[in-house]
C-alpha cells in the first residue's frame, strides 16, 4: 500500500532511471581503487563543489564522522552550534571515534555569531585542549539556508587562527536553491564538505565527503579504519550519478511544496507555521495553544488515525511537528493530507 510520508526526504526511494543505471552499472572492487563508476561519482561530487577530491561514504553520519578524524587529533576541541546533527543525532561519535571534546556554540539555526567564535577559542594554555576544528552545517537541520556573509564570518576566523572548516552540508543543494547560489559558492572557502544522496535527491544509499587532495588521501585511509571501505560500490553509485544530474534541478519544486502545505495548514486554523524557518522542503508547524489544551488532543490517536488513512508523519519534537517534502509528495497529496488532518480535528477535538 502507497503511503504519504511526510516524516523525512530520506524515505524517498530510487527512480526507475537508478534503478536501470544500478542494474548495467561497471563495477570492480573500489578498495583496490577498480570501481570506474565509484570514481567517477567521487570525482564528479568533487568537481560540483569545486573541490580536488572526494571520497565515497555510506552515509552522512560516517562523512562527518570521517571529516572530523581526518581533521583533528585526539583531546582536540571542537567549536559547533549545540543544534547541529552532529551534537543532536549522531550518537556521540565524536568522544567515540575522534576522541574529541565539542564545545557548544548558542544555537540559532545554523547562524554562528563570530564574536562568539573568538571568545570560544583556546589560546595556547597549559590547561586548554587545542580548538582543532570549527563545524558548520547549511541548510541547517532546522530548516534554514544560512546567508553566505555568515559562513564568510566563520571561514574569516577560522583562517586567521588557522583551524580548518568542516560544512555539514546534507543538504547543500537545497540550500545552494534557497539561496539563490551555485553550491561551489556554500563550499568555496569549507576545508571538507560532506553532502547526501539519500535524501532529497532520491539515491537509496550514500554520501560524500570532499576537499583537498590531501586531505581525502587521508580520509580514504581513515575510512577503512571505520570499516567503510566498500567493494562493488559502482552499483550504488550509479544510482547517485542520477542523482546528480536529474534530482538536484527540481529541489526548487520540493521547496515550493513545502511552502504550498505551509500556506494550507495556516489557513486551516489548527496551526501555527513557524515562517522563518521555511527556506527549504520542511515545514515546522505547533498547534495552536487552545487547542492542544482545550480540545482532548490525543497525539497517538491523531498519528494512527493518520496512518490508517496511509499518511504517515513523526511524532511532535519540543512541541513542534516537521512536515518534509520530497520527490514523492505532490500537491495533490498535500491536499488530501491537509484534509484528512482537518477532518480528524473536526471529528475528535471540536
Ligand atoms: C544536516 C544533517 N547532517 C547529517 C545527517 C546524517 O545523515 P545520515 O542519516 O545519512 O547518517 C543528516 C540526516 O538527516 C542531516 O540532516
Amino acid at each position: 500500500m502507497e503511503y504519504i510520508d511526510l516524516r523525512s526526504d530520506t524515505v524517498t526511494v530510487p527512480t526507475d532511471e537508478m534503478l536501470d543505471a544500478m542494474r548495467y552499472a561497471e563495477v570492480g572492487d573500489d578498495v583496490y581503487g577498480d570501481d570506474p563508476t565509484a570514481r567517477l561519482l567521487e570525482e564528479r561530487s568533487a568537481e560540483i563543489l569545486g573541490k580536488e577530491d572526494a571520497v565515497f561514504v555510506p552515509s552522512g553520519t560516517f562523512g562527518n564522522q570521517l571529516a572530523i578524524m581526518t581533521h583533528t587529533s585526539r583531546g582536540d576541541e571542537v567549536l559547533i552550534s549545540s543544534d547541529n546533527h552532529i551534537v543532536l543525532y549522531e550518537v556521540g561519535a565524536p568522544a567515540v571515534l575522534s576522541g574529541v571534546q565539542l564545545r557548544y556554540l548558542s544555537k540559532n539555526s545554523g547562524i554562528v555569531d563570530a564574536g562568539e567564535l573568538a571568545r570560544l577559542f583556546r589560546a595556547e594554555d597549559i590547561h586548554h585542549p587545542k580548538t582543532g576544528l570549527i563545524c558548520i552545517e547549511n541548510a541547517h537541520t532546522q530548516g534554514t539556508a544560512v546567508d553566505i556573509a555568515n559562513s564568510n564570518e566563520v571561514y574569516d576566523f577560522a583562517f586567521s587562527r588557522n583551524i580548518p572548516v568542516h560544512l555539514d552540508g546534507a543538504r547543500i543543494f537545497n540550500a545552494a536553491v534557497a539561496l539563490g547560489k551555485d553550491a561551489k559558492d556554500i563550499a568555496k572557502n569549507a576545508d571538507s564538505v560532506m553532502f547526501c544522496f539519500s535524501k532529497g535527491l532520491c539515491a537509496p544509499v550514500g554520501s560524500v565527503l570532499t576537499g583537498s587532495s590531501r586531505f581525502i588521501k587521508h580520509a580514504r585511509k581513515n575510512r577503512k579504519l571505520m570499516g567503510g571501505g566498500m567493494r562493488q560500490t559502482g552499483y550504488i553509485a550509479a544510482a547517485c550519478l542520477v542523482a546528480l544530474e536529474k534530482m538536484i534541478c527540481r529541489l526548487e519544486e520540493d521547496h515550493k511544496n513545502a511552502r504550498y502545505l505551509a500556506s494550507r495548514l495556516k489557513d486551516s486554523a489548527i496551526f501555527n507555521v513557524d515562517e522563518s524557518r521555511l527556506d527549504i522542503n520542511m515545514v515546522f508547524a505547533k498547534l495552536k495553544k487552545d487547542i492542544e489544551s482545550n480540545s482532548g488532543f490525543n497525539e497517538n490517536k491523531f498519528i494512527s488515525s493518520l496512518y490508517d488513512d496511509r499518511i504517515k508523519i513523526n511524532p511532535m519534537h519540543d512541541s513542534e511537528y516537521r512536515f518534509v517534502t520530497h520527490y514523492y509528495i505532490s500537491r495533490q497529496k498535500i491536499d488530501y493530507f491537509v484534509e484528512t488532518v482537518k477532518k480528524f480535528f473536526e471529528k475528535e477535538c471540536f
